[in-house]
Order: structure tokens, then C-alpha cells, then sequence
């Protein structure tokens, strides 16, 4: 009598079933509107810097250490501070500028990097993830039922490969977001700037004059890397950090408790520009800080010209409240209850290794729902390098 034929249990056996996403409309935000999902708070389990591989215009180079973490300088007192000028356009023309390369995308690979240059650490967790993403993926994701008539919204790719039952997300670029990048206005750029040079303003003593002359790059990062659990999904996830608060005991509070998210808006001098705020910018800026504990935001407020007249700390907890007293445009248990939703039906979705196939996940904004396609493992759709398969720990 044959034996029978071993059965491979994979993670569909224990997650609920699922056709396609969402079950109704993407546009029935109110189907999120349930009690938060149980989210562990974010722990950082690793660290490593990013500067510019020597010669290129796209490439970066991994350190294994600290060396692009730097302080927040704050200016003045008070959460709220004003009467300061920080001219943002300084030095748009001597910017050291990251641009895309025909072909090449970074996508996971320094990811990918810290795990090889810390592999007992990756094993010691191994057992409780299941994914493993860069953070960017997560806010974008947690934001998506908010973008559905975002006109400034691209939609996204995102591709799915699993090795050893553990998958790995990354995204793609879309032909809208190609467009907007070749469509770029010399006022996009000043727009994109001026957040790198807020950067180094706060992470700058004033009195060093010196420092604050050096041009910008955005090719230097410092990345935290961090490990939660949302639902029944384990995350290891690398956020790129702007700066820590020197003013916080690391004996008593310990990263990613300690980090700070630098941010740039437009003043705000009419209701309905404090309404786009709170309805667009701080879902924004509450998402990206929130998923990986980040605790406080610093916003800069500059005018047309680049000129930032007032700074304001926000703690990311109070986000919600200061939007529901603005007459709540939306909800931090939708977005959480989607990315769980749309993370489980992604673990359900994507079954087969690495080897068999890559899987891709389309949404644009309009969509009533996510499309999903099962790719070849060899097809344009591949974005783990081999040198990760090879040298893989475990
Ligand atoms: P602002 O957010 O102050 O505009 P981050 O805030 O995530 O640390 O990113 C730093 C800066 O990178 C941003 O500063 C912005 O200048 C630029 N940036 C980030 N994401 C961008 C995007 N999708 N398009 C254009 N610029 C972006
Ligand atoms: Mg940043
Ligand atoms: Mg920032």
C-alpha cells in the first residue's frame, strides 16, 4: 500500500479563509471600525547605518554600527516654539541627491544585510516571525484605507517571497509613481529638500556654524530594527530613524522609546488648512510613528518661501485626540484593522516557497479591492537577492 503522501502544513491551515481582500469594499471604511487589535509594542533588537557607496548616485553602503544617529538640537523651550527662522532653501544647489537607477532598487537588501551580520540574534526570534518588511511598508499599508480618493496618492505594489516559511515583503514601483517622479517640478524637489535640510538644522548645535554650511544628502540613515507582534503575525521590520532625544536616561528609557520623527508642514492660517492637516498630514505622521514606538514628533512650520517660523513637539499618543477634537476625518483602529486584515490575507495568500513562486499584491486608489498574482519565482517579480538564499541564517 502507497504511503500516504506527507502533508506540509502551512499557515493557511490555522488562519481564517479568505477569497479576496477586502471581503466588501475597500471603500466601506467603517468594516475596520472595530476594537483595536492586540499590537505589542514595538523592541528594538538591532541597529545599523546607511551612507553613500563611494561613486554612486543610487547605491548605498551598510555599517555595522551607529555612526548616522545623531541628537535632536531643540531650539528654544516649551513644546510649542516660535519666533525662530530656519531658512530650508539654503544650499538647494549643492544638494548630494539620491536618485533612482535604471533597474536597480535597494528594496529589503540592508535588511537582509543586518540579518547576515547578526545571525544568532535573527534565530533567537525566527520562531515568532512571520514577516519581515521595512516599516515604510507598514504606515503605507495602515494608511491605505484613507487613500482611496488621495489624488496624491499612487497606490502601490507590493511582492511577497517566502523563505522558510517566514515571508518577506517588498514593494515595486508603479507606473503612477514612475510618472510623478519623471514629472518632478523644480518646486517638488525645494518640497523634498527642505525636509532633509529640517533634519540637519534639529540634529545641528546652533552655535556650529560649520556643520550647518556642509550640503545635505539623503543618503545617510539610521535605521532601528525592530520586532512586534500584530494579531497573530510576528513583524521584523527596519524603520529609518531621524534622531534620538538627549535629553531622555537610557538607563530608564530604552529605544525605540528614545527616538524622534522630524517633520516639515505648511503653516496654518486657515480652518481648512488645519482640517487637511489633521485629516491628511498627522494620519501621516501618526502612522509611521506609531507602528514603530516612536513617542514624539517635531514638526517644523515653514512658509512658501522654505522659512520655518515655529517648531512643535506632538507626543504620537495624543495624535488621536487632537483629530477628534477636529471632528475625527479618521480612526486609528481602521488603519491598525486593515493592516492586520490585509497582513493575514497576505500569510493565507502566499503559501509556496520561494523556489515555487513570488507573490503579487496590487491596489490602486479607486480599487474596491486588492488584487493578488501568483508569479514565477524567476520572473521580474524576484527581489531577493541570491547572496540572501545562500548565506541565510538557520
Ligand atoms: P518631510 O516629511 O518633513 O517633508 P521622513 O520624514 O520619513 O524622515 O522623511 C524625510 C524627508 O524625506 C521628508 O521630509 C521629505 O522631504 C522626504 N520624503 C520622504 N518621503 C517622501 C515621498 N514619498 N516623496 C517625496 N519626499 C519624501
Ligand atoms: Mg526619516
Ligand atoms: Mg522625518
Amino acid at each position: 500500500m502507497a504511503r500516504p503522501e506527507k502533508r506540509m502544513k502551512h499557515d493557511r491551515d490555522e488562519l481564517p479563509s479568505l477569497r479576496n481582500f477586502p471581503i466588501s469594499s475597500l471603500r466601506d471604511v467603517a468594516q475596520f471600525d472595530r476594537s483595536f487589535p492586540s499590537f505589542r509594542l514595538p523592541e528594538e533588537i538591532g541597529t545599523f547605518s546607511l551612507s553613500q557607496l563611494p561613486g554612486s548616485q543610487s547605491k548605498r553602503q551598510y555599517h555595522d554600527d551607529c555612526r548616522a544617529l545623531k541628537p535632536l538640537r531643540r531650539r528654544g523651550k516649551g513644546t510649542l516654539v516660535s519666533n525662530i527662522s530656519l531658512n530650508l532653501d539654503h544650499g538647494f544647489h549643492s544638494w548630494i541627491r539620491r536618485v533612482k537607477e535604471k533597474g536597480y532598487s535597494e528594496h529589503i537588501d540592508h535588511l537582509l544585510e543586518w540579518i547576515l551580520h547578526h545571525p544568532q540574534n535573527f534565530l533567537l526570534f525566527k520562531h515568532k516571525i512571520n514577516l519581515v518588511c521595512w516599516r515604510g511598508k507598514l504606515h503605507e499599508l495602515m494608511t491605505t484605507p484613507y487613500s482611496q480618493s488621495d489624488r496624491w496618492n499612487n497606490g502601490w505594489i507590493i511582492c511577497v517571497c517566502k523563505i522558510d516559511g517566514i515571508l518577506y515583503l517588498s514593494s515595486f514601483e508603479n507606473d503612477a509613481a514612475a510618472a510623478k517622479r519623471l514629472g518632478q517640478s523644480q518646486q517638488d524637489s525645494k518640497f523634498e529638500y527642505w525636509g532633509f535640510k529640517f533634519e540637519q538644522y534639529m540634529t545641528t548645535d546652533p552655535a556650529d556654524r560649520e556643520v550647518l554650511k556642509e550640503p545635505v544628502t539623503n543618503f545617510d540613515g539610521f535605521h532601528s530594527v525592530l520586532y512586534s507582534k500584530l494579531g497573530e503575525t510576528g513583524i521584523l521590520f527596519g524603520g529609518e530613524m531621524d534622531c534620538f532625544d538627549p535629553n531622555l536616561d537610557p538607563k530608564t528609557t530604552s529605544a525605540p522609546a528614545t527616538y524622534v520623527e522630524l517633520k516639515t508642514s505648511r503653516l496654518l492660517s486657515t480652518d481648512n488648512q488645519r482640517r487637511q492637516f489633521c485629516s491628511q498630514k498627522l494620519l501621516k505622521f501618526w502612522a509611521q510613528s506609531f507602528v514603530a514606538g516612536v513617542p514624539t514628533i517635531v514638526i517644523g512650520f515653514r512658509n512658501d518661501q522654505g522659512n520655518v517660523s515655529q517648531t512643535e513637539e506632538l507626543r504620537t499618543q495624543d495624535i488621536s485626540k487632537i483629530v477628534k477634537s477636529s471632528g475625527e476625518p479618521w480612526s486609528p483602529a481602521v488603519c491598525v484593522n486593515f493592516l492586520n486584515d490585509f497582513l493575514t490575507f497576505v500569510r493565507r495568500t502566499a503559501v509556496e516557497e520561494y523556489d515555487k513562486a513570488v507573490y503579487r499584491f496590487v491596489w490602486c486608489p479607486g480599487w474596491e479591492k486588492v488584487e493578488f498574482h501568483e508569479e514565477a519565482p524567476d520572473s521580474k517579480w524576484k527581489f531577493i537577492p541570491d547572496w540572501y538564499i545562500r548565506s541565510r541564517p538557520g
